[in-house]
C-alpha cells in the first residue's frame, strides 16, 4: 500500500458517544513544584492576595480545563485532610512520605477549592484509603459540602468558607493495588474498604460521583484481575473505575514510541470488558464509565527524581518530575487525546498528570517566567474544538511494525461534531516520520460544509523543547494550503511527516 496516501469517511448521525467535558481534565497533587513554587508563589510578583500566581492562572483558563484532581496522587494516601484548614500559622508540617518532601500544609482543600472556581474548574477530590478510611471520608465530605449547622461545616463557615465548596466527583483513594503506596491493599481488601466508604458517603449525598480504584498501570502483575475483584465489591456504589497510564521513549526509537498509543486503546478495551463481565455477572443495569484520571509521559526527569529523593528528601517543593516535553512527545500525548475521544461512549472523564511543573503542559520558573510545554497544544486544541459528539470513522491507513507493534496506522485521527456551533473538526497525527500524507477525507451528510481552518504543530526537530527562557520553539501554526475542496463533503488534506492537526470545518453561511 501507498505509504502516503489515507482515506477518512464519517457519516452525519453516525456517533459513537457525546463527549463529555471532564475528558479534558487535569490533576494537581501536592508533589514537587506543582503546588508550592507552581500555582502557589506567594512571593512572586505575579502573586495575587491569596498568594497564587496570576499568570499561571491565565495559562490553566486558557486549557479549558473544567475538573482537577487533588490533593494526589501517592501524596493522599498518608495525607490527614485537617493539616490543611484553620490559621495558616497552625498547620502542621509533616513528612509527605510518597515524595520524601517536607509538606507544610500552607495550601489544604479551601484554598485549592477557591483556586479551582477563579480557573473556572471543580476539584475532583481523592480521599486517603491508604492510612485513613471512612470516617475521614465522611468528615472530609461534611466539612466540604454540608451548608451549615454541624460541626464540620460551622468550623468550615469559621475557617471562612460560608458557601460549601459543592465537591461532586470524589476518588476512592489512589493506585492501591501499587506496593508503593502507603497502605497498599489487596483487591479483596479493597474492594471492601472502598464499597463501604462510597456506601457511608451516599448516605450522606446520594447523587455523589465516586470513582473506584482500578489498576496503576496495564504491566501490574495483578491487572486485569485487580479490576474484576474491587468491582466486584464496588459496582453498586461507584459510578466509574480509574485507569492510569504514563509512557516513556527510554529506548530512543521514534516510531515504536509513538505507537504506544494502541497499548491506550487496548487498556480501555480491557476495562470496559471487565466492567461489563461485572455488570453482567450482577444483572446490573448501569454502565461503569471510565475515568483515565492519569495520562502523560514520564521519563525525561526519572533518575534526577530517585537521586533528589535518595540523598536529599524532606524538602518543600523539591524539583521532582519534571520532564521538559519534546515535540514528539506532544504527537503522543496528541494520539493519547484522539483514542480518549474514540472512546467517547465509556471513556467520561480523564485528567492529564499534572497540571503544573510535574510532568505537566505549564512550566515555570521561581520567581520568574513561565512557558507552554510542547504537549499543551495538543491539549489546548482538544479541550478547544474536542467537544460535541464523537463520530465513527471508517479509515484506511498505511501501517507499520515496530519491536513491540504490528499493524500500526501511520494515521490516527477523529472527528467531532460540535452541534452547538455547527463545526466539525478532523484531529490528526501522522505518524510518518519521513514522508507527508494525503488524505481523502469524506464527510457524508456534511456536503454544505467549507473548510474553516488547519491548525499544525509540527517541528524538523522531534527533541525540540519549549523552556521560560526559549518559550515559542514549538508552536502551532496555520496553513492555507493544505486543504483542497475537491466537492460537495470531499476534502483532501496534507498531513506533513510527523505532525499534529487540527482540521476545521464550518456549516457554509446561507447565500
Ligand atoms: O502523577 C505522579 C504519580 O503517578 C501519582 O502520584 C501516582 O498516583 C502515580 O503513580
Amino acid at each position: 500500500m501507498d505509504n502516503t496516501r489515507a482515506k477518512i469517511a464519517v457519516e452525519k448521525g453516525n456517533i459513537i458517544g457525546k463527549v463529555d467535558k471532564y475528558v479534558f481534565g487535569s490533576f494537581a497533587e501536592h508533589l514537587g513544584r506543582c503546588i508550592y513554587n507552581g500555582i502557589y508563589e506567594p512571593n512572586h510578583k505575579e502573586a495575587d492576595e491569596y498568594g497564587f500566581r496570576k499568570d499561571v492562572m491565565e495559562l490553566v483558563k486558557e486549557l479549558g480545563i473544567p475538573i482537577i484532581r487533588y490533593p494526589g496522587g501517592n501524596f493522599v494516601s498518608s495525607y490527614r485532610w485537617e493539616d490543611g484548614i484553620g490559621p495558616v500559622e497552625n498547620r502542621p508540617k509533616r513528612l509527605d512520605l510518597a515524595w520524601r518532601s517536607l509538606e507544610t500544609n500552607e495550601v489544604g482543600v479551601n484554598e485549592f477549592a477557591h483556586w479551582c472556581k477563579r480557573v473556572g474548574a471543580e476539584p475532583m477530590m481523592a480521599i486517603n484509603l491508604g492510612t485513613r478510611g471512612i470516617e475521614s471520608a465522611l468528615d472530609l465530605l461534611e466539612y466540604c459540602n454540608h451548608p451549615s449547622g454541624t460541626y464540620l461545616s460551622d468550623l468550615r463557615i469559621r475557617h471562612g468558607y460560608q458557601q460549601p465548596h459543592n465537591i461532586k466527583v470524589w476518588c476512592l483513594g489512589n493506585e492501591m493495588d501499587g506496593t508503593w503506596q502507603v497502605g497498599h491493599k489487596t483487591p479483596t481488601e479493597y474492594g471492601r474498604l472502598a464499597a463501604e466508604t462510597a456506601r457511608a458517603m451516599r448516605m450522606v449525598d446520594p447523587d455523589l460521583k465516586l470513582v473506584s480504584c482500578g489498576s496503576s498501570h496495564t504491566l501490574m502483575d495483578t491487572f486485569p484481575e485487580w479490576e474484576v475483584e474491587t468491582l466486584s465489591h464496588t459496582y453498586d456504589v461507584v459510578d466509574y473505575i480509574s485507569l492510569h497510564q504514563y509512557f516513556d521513549n527510554e529506548c530512543g526509537d521514534s516510531a515504536d514510541f509513538l505507537a504506544q498509543s494502541l497499548e491506550t486503546d487496548r487498556f480501555i478495551k480491557t476495562v470496559i470488558a471487565v466492567c461489563d463481565y461485572i455488570k453482567a455477572k450482577k444483572r446490573g443495569k448501569k454502565d461503569i464509565m471510565l475515568s483515565f484520571d492519569e495520562w502523560n509521559l514520564w521519563y525525561h526527569s526519572k533518575n534526577q527524581d530517585d537521586n533528589t529523593m535518595k540523598n536529599n528528601p524532606w524538602n518543600t517543593s523539591p524539583r521532582l518530575l519534571e520532564d521538559v516535553y519534546t515535540f514528539e512527545d506532544a504527537l503522543l500525548v496528541g494520539c493519547m487525546l484522539i483514542t480518549f475521544l474514540k472512546h467517547a461512549d465509556r471513556l467520561k472523564m480523564a485528567c492529564m498528570a499534572q497540571l503544573v511543573n510535574v510532568i505537566a503542559p505549564i512550566m515555570t520558573e521561581v520567581g520568574g517566567g513561565l512557558c507552554r510545554q510542547t504537549t499543551f497544544y495538543p491539549f489546548l486544541h482538544a479541550s478547544k474544538y474536542g467537544r460535541g459528539n464523537s463520530l465513527y470513522s471508517f479509515v484506511v491507513s498505511p501501517k507499520y511494525d515496530t519491536k513491540r507493534f504490528t499493524d500500526v496506522p501511520y494515521l490516527e485521527s477523529v472527528v467531532v461534531e460540535n452541534e452547538e456551533t455547527g463545526d466539525l473538526t478532523l484531529f490528526a497525527v501522522n505518524r510518518n516520520l519521513e514522508e507527508t500524507m494525503i488524505v481523502d477525507l469524506h464527510i457524508n451528510g456534511f456536503e454544505h460544509y467549507q473548510f474553516k481552518e488547519h491548525i499544525i504543530l509540527s517541528s524538523d526537530d522531534l527533541n525540540a523543547v519549549n523552556t521560560p527562557k526559549n518559550p515559542n520553539t514549538v508552536m502551532p501554526y496555520l496553513s492555507n494550503d493544505t486543504v483542497m475542496h475537491l466537492d460537495g463533503g470531499h476534502f483532501e488534506i496534507i498531513l506533513g511527516k510527523a505532525s499534529w492537526n487540527v482540521v476545521r470545518f464550518c456549516r457554509t453561511p446561507l447565500q
